[in-house]
């Protein structure tokens, strides 16, 4: 392929009380992986999506080589080889992985489908993507991180000129990210021009050729990956941040408020038993499907358990429902957010009362004044950056929706929060900013399970850490003793 170009020519995107974008004229050129990077609702995805047709600039023009493009429909950007891969998933639950990545171009053989070479097709891609998933597969049936891949290996299906991935990696494992930069390098080489959106900037070094920084909206700049440090990439798309490490001086207390006695849910995680103090943050380290979420959601009662008990505060729980366990002071923040923990039709600000409000229609009502006290102090205290507080759930950027969940259940004044992956795609501010809150809550006597995939969290906020081995706790560590490399070796293989 020869060079290829991708650009925009003083694009800007309004939206009712937000410029999502501010006149950005930016390009990217072929055989290199471009990062794009900026805080939340910095304007990423809008930028993304411009280049993919599904929004249209209020002003300005973009151009592949010399050719102006305007798109009035999705499919007209895939046919000029632009595609894309969304935060949200775009899957259909109800098709097989190979009718996903084929969907409305599914190959044919005398005016039939051919479902032999169909299969045989999908196949082969996903063998490239270097993991194993059937394709005839129900997509209903996968985990998430084997959700994106299929996504993945459906862009690629289109042999794009140029791919965009929009943090791709958020719901993936450090061995499956290692493939996708696998796959994502093979097509840089192949003269492909790839804008990758994260906020990894830890992946940065390994994958970026160059990055290019947003915030509010506006260009900072474009640089060579090779030329700056974490630092100073950090600078551009913040100005200045104090980066926290937990506090010494919070005190867990020596009275258990939570003991998990013997749980097991058969196929999902087995006999774990552990003891929670009053103002302790435990975090709970183990690969994807170690069973972490379905150890969180046994715990809540979201999901049946069929052994073991849940104490709090001295109440045994055995057959616990989230009801319940939201009585007994304890919240949940689920990991997926699309589909758990928010009504994205539903506005902000209730949005942020669900959980701690009764959804009795009176109820509902009568509680409007406190109602928008809630909302405003999260809105407040999270920095959740919203138009308006009565705007839908899902005018927001990414980031911004995650904080939303988290504010939703700090309205219930909980004792005990059970946060599982709480920093997925948000920035490092954000993150920074949910850590300080646990940090704050244990100072007040509330204590945290934290579960998430990025190691480096868990050592950086926790007091405690067990390790999920298979569905079992096999182990148990103190941050200061293990640096990453020794816990994510600890939750691979073990002692
Ligand atoms: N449909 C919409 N209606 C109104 N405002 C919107 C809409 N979609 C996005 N916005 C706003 O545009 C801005 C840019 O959003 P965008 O999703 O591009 O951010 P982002 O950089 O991708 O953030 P994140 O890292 O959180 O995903 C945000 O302030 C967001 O609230
Ligand atoms: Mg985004």
């Amino acid at each position: 392929m020869s060079a290829q170009t991708i650009r925009t020519d003083q694009i800007t995107k309004d939206y009712p009380g937000t410029r999502a974008l501010d006149n950005i004229s930016v390009s990217f050129d072929s055989g290199k992986v471009h990062a794009l990077v900026g805080k939340n609702g910095s304007g990423k995805s809008t930028l993304v999506k411009i280049f993919s047709g599904a929004l249209k600039p209020t002003s300005g023009e973009f151009y592949l080589n010399d050719e102006k493009l305007h798109f009035n429909l999705t499919g007209e950007a895939y046919e000029k080889g632009i595609v894309s891969v969304y935060q949200e998933m775009s899957l259909v639950p109800g098709l097989s992985v190979a009718e996903n990545i084929f969907l409305g171009r599914l190959p044919q053989k005398y005016n039939t489908i051919d479902w032999h070479r169909t299969y045989q097709m999908a196949g082969q891609l996903l063998q490239k993507m270097k993991v194993e998933i059937n394709p005839r597969e129900m997509v209903s049936r996968l985990s998430m991180w084997q959700s994106q891949v299929v996504e993945i290996t459906k862009a690629l299906s289109f042999n794009p000129k140029v791919i965009m991935l929009d943090e791709p990696t958020s719901a993936l494992a450090q061995n499956e990210v290692q493939s996708l930069f696998e796959a994502v390098r093979a097509l840089r080489d192949q003269g492909v021009i790839v804008i990758y959106i994260t906020h990894k900037l830890q992946e940065l070094p390994q994958i970026a050729d160059t990055v290019t920084v947003l915030r509010d909206g506006r260009l900072i700049g474009t640089v060579k990956m090779s030329d700056v440090e974490h630092k100073d990439i950090i600078h551009m798309m913040f100005g200045e941040v104090k980066v926290q490490s937990r506090p010494r001086d919070i005190q867990v207390q020596d009275d258990v408020v939570m003991e998990v006695k013997g749980l097991s849910r058969e196929g999902w995680y087995q006999d774990v038993s552990f003891k929670l103090r009053r103002g302790e943050i435990l975090g709970i380290a183990g690969m994807l499907g170690s069973g972490r979420t379905e150890l969180l959601q046994g715990i809540f009662g979201s999901e049946p358990v069929q052994k073991g008990e849940v104490i709090v505060e001295g109440k045994s729980y055995k057959k616990a429902n989230p009801i319940k366990m939201k009585n007994a002071g304890v919240g949940l923040t689920p990991e997926n957010r699309k589909k758990e923990g928010l009504i994205l039709v539903h506005s902000i600000i209730d949005n942020l009362c669900y959980a701690s409000m009764n959804l009795t229609a009176d109820g509902w009502v009568e509680n409007k004044r406190r109602r928008n006290t809630f909302a405003e102090k999260q809105v407040e205290e999270l920095e959740i950056k919203v138009p308006e507080v009565r705007a839908l759930c899902s005018s927001l950027s990414g980031g911004n929706q995650q904080k939303v969940v988290v504010g939703n259940w700090l309205n219930t004044n909980p004792k005990i929060m059970l946060y599982d992956e709480p920093s997925r795609g948000i920035d490092v501010n954000a993150k920074q900013q949910i850590f300080e809150i646990m940090w704050a809550q244990a100072r007040k006597g509330i204590s945290t399970v934290f579960v998430s995939t990025e190691l480096e969290e868990l050592l950086e906020v926790c007091h405690r850490i067990l390790i999920l081995r298979h569905g079992r706790i096999v182990g148990e560590v103190n941050p200061d003793d293990v640096n990453v490399n020794e816990l994510y070796e600890l939750c691979m293989r073990g002692d």
